[in-house]
């Protein structure tokens, strides 16, 4: 592990290298990695395309940095724990060599169903170890794998088979939440109806509920592998063929295919995971994250897994069977790295500190908050009460697109202070510009934050429509990757993250667009219009305010707004239902019809005292009528 900073002047240093000489730095650190044919050039790039490409024609396969590269000295250490949802249920202990065998051989069973190299594959499955084999068999035959968060609805998964073009499901029958068992294939059924390059679909059986098998379609995962060899020759991936897929909400309607590659993504993972949980052999490392998100790809499977690390993952919710349960599992384990979401973190809070008591926590060396802007409440319940003041709080700032860890205190090297998430990774040149994009330079500045030159975690393009890229990253401020968040530099040079800056709503630290929830909305038959805000929510940081205009003919609004929430989950998935809907007469516009969001945004905020100018607008009228309702 020669790559951890260890002190703050090893960080200046490394900071300094990875600016003024960015090719031997990322040089360096790629040396560690096993490659079959080294790169021949580092990084070549060009924002305005853009064109990224990290360790020009260099050959690897990730999966045997993970497994071939430890497997010696690391073959029976536990790789993967499993804690169920049920503390009832038995535990799972997996060594990394099991976890070697589990993947060759899931691997091999895909060969064996058709999947070739290049192949898209979805994965929508609950939170069990076989979903990180799942993604990395995907990786090891060189199929690209799209994880989709087994929450979303049947028709938010059949966009994404249908962007994709997916070829093979991999999924469950069903998954437990809470004391509940939730139907996963049904869904998955329900969504290959509207979609029509679906082969196969393997079904691990997690509930035991009843689910149909289409035959010739659909395989047992325990049937399916019965038999196949354990071996697998991993397959020999270019530095920037395709690792993954993930599908994320930006502020125009259609969730995009955020796209990594192989190489670049393999070396920022383990790189950040190393420096920002300063993981040290035999530690046990927690990130309560979902495989469906990012922080999941990146920090519960290939980033730990690339480092050597032992790597829980838990199935259940903070709150099941009791709000002790996240404490009650870090002293059960020994958890030594712990992260979480502010969300989580202000949901647990609620319950006060009784839930700790029982439990010592002396375990923990760094706990980490990740997702959303952590207030300064949340920061110091968390510091004091979970790390008793002794653990370094990290607070992450990154992106589905940013691939790793952008912005963070490096624990025990950076002096860290509430709600910042402090100083740039090495590698990372972040910028502050105003809204016409002149840099804004100096300490104690604010605007909006973008990046100046490429690290290899950062997405290439986005599936399937690279002009899109383009336009969302590339092309607000030319020549530099925006990443839709506002930011403050303070004057230590600490950045603070104040949110988004575009249509994006973060709710519970899950990115949310508001035209996606829009045209869910819309789909009522009584639905005219809607338009869709952020609020200050206290559990889930960003709330979704919703204001509605209807045919209220034949409905009483109450049940209208019920009626609305359940098409907005039966469309995107419950984790979008709006926290409030208001039926309003008319919605505030501009002369040439722009909805005027910043009124929406003032009302649902309550906050009405500085509207601003509101002459300009076509309706004026709607406004106070608007107040007052959203005063109800
Ligand atoms: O607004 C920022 C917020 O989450 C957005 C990225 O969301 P997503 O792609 O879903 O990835 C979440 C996990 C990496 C960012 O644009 N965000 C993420 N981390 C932080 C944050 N806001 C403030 N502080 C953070 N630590």
């Amino acid at each position: 592990m020669t790559d951890k900073i260890q002190t703050l002047s090893g960080y200046i240093h490394e900071y300094q290298k990875s600016v003024n000489e960015p090719e031997a730095f990322w040089s360096r650190i790629a040396e560690n990695f096993y490659w079959r044919k080294k790169w021949d050039k580092v990084v070549e790039w060009d924002f305005h395309k853009p064109t990224i490409k990290w360790f020009r024609n260099g050959k690897l396969n990730i999966t045997e940095n993970i497994f071939e590269r430890h497997l010696f000295t690391l073959g029976d250490h536990p790789a993967i724990i499993w804690e169920p949802s049920d503390p009832k249920e038995k535990n799972r202990v997996i060594t990394l060599r099991e976890l070697y065998e589990m993947t060759c051989q899931f691997a091999n069973t895909m060969k064996k169903n058709g999947v070739k190299k290049g192949d898209r594959v979805i994965i929508y499955m609950p939170m069990v170890p076989e979903a990180a084999v799942a993604m990395m068999a995907c990786a090891r035959i060189g199929a690209v794998h799209s994880v989709v968060f087994a929450g979303f609805s049947s028709t938010s998964l059949a966009d994404r088979i249908n962007d994709c073009e997916a070829k093979m499901i991999l999924t469950s029958d069903g998954n437990f939440r809470g004391n509940k068992a939730i139907d996963v294939k049904g869904v998955v059924d329900e969504a290959i109806e509207k979609t029509t390059t679906i082969e196969k679909v393997i079904v691990f059986k997690r509930t035991g509920s009843a689910v149909t098998m289409k035959p010739g379609r659909d395989l047992w995962w325990h049937e399916a592998i019965e038999g196949v060899s354990k071996e697998n020759k991993a397959e020999e991936m270019d530095a920037e063929d395709l690792l993954f897929i993930l599908y994320t909400s930006g502020s125009t309607g259609k969730p995009k295919g955020v796209v990594h590659t192989c190489g670049g993504y393999m070396i920022y993972s383990q790189y950040t995971f190393q420096n920002v949980f300063q993981y040290s052999a035999g530690d046990i490392y927690w990130c309560t994250a979902d495989v469906g998100w990012i922080t999941g790809h990146s920090y519960i499977v290939y980033g730990p897994l690339l480092a050597g690390a032992t790597t829980l993952m838990f199935e259940g919710v903070p709150t099941y069977p009791h709000p002790g349960r996240f404490w009650e599992i870090i002293d059960k384990y020994q958890v030594n790295q712990f992260y979480t979401a502010p969300t989580a973190i202000r949901a647990l809070q609620a319950y006060g500190l009784e839930p700790l008591a029982p439990y010592k926590l002396d375990s923990l060396k760094v706990i980490g908050s990740v997702g959303e802007p952590i207030n300064e409440e949340a920061w110091h319940w968390y510091h004091d009460h979970v790390g008793k003041n002794q653990c370094p709080l990290v607070d992450t700032w990154w992106q589905t697109e940013t691939g790793g860890i952008m912005i963070s205190p490096i624990p025990g090297v950076t002096p860290t202070k509430p709600s910042y998430a402090t100083l740039p990774l090495p590698g990372i040149q972040p910028i502050i510009v105003d809204p016409d994009g002149k840099e804004l330079t100096g300490k104690s500045v604010q605007g909006n934050l973008c990046i100046k030159f490429p690290w290899p975690g950062m997405l290439r393009t986005t599936y399937g429509d690279h002009e899109r890229c383009r336009q969302t990253y590339f092309g607000t401020y030319p020549g530099l990757y925006f990443t839709g968040d506002g930011v403050k530099r303070d004057e230590d040079g600490y950045y603070r993250i104040l949110g988004r800056v575009d249509d994006v709503i973060n709710v519970s630290g899950h990115r949310m667009g508001t035209a996606e929830v829009e045209n869910a909305i819309n789909e009522h038959p009584l639905v005219v219009e809607s338009a869709v805000v952020g609020y200050p929510h206290d559990i889930k940081g960003q709330g979704i305010y919703a204001f509605v205009i209807a045919d209220m003919s034949n409905r009483t609004e109450e049940n209208l707004i019920n009626e609305i929430r359940e098409t907005v989950s039966k469309i995107i998935g419950p984790i979008a239902k709006p926290d409030k809907i208001q039926i309003v007469p008319g919605l505030p516009k501009t002369r040439s019809g722009k909805i005027m969001r910043r009124i929406l945004r003032k009302a649902a905020e309550g906050d009405v005292s500085n509207l601003g100018d509101i002459s300009t607008l076509l309706n004026p009228e709607v406004v106070e009528q608007i107040i007052a309702g959203s005063k109800k």
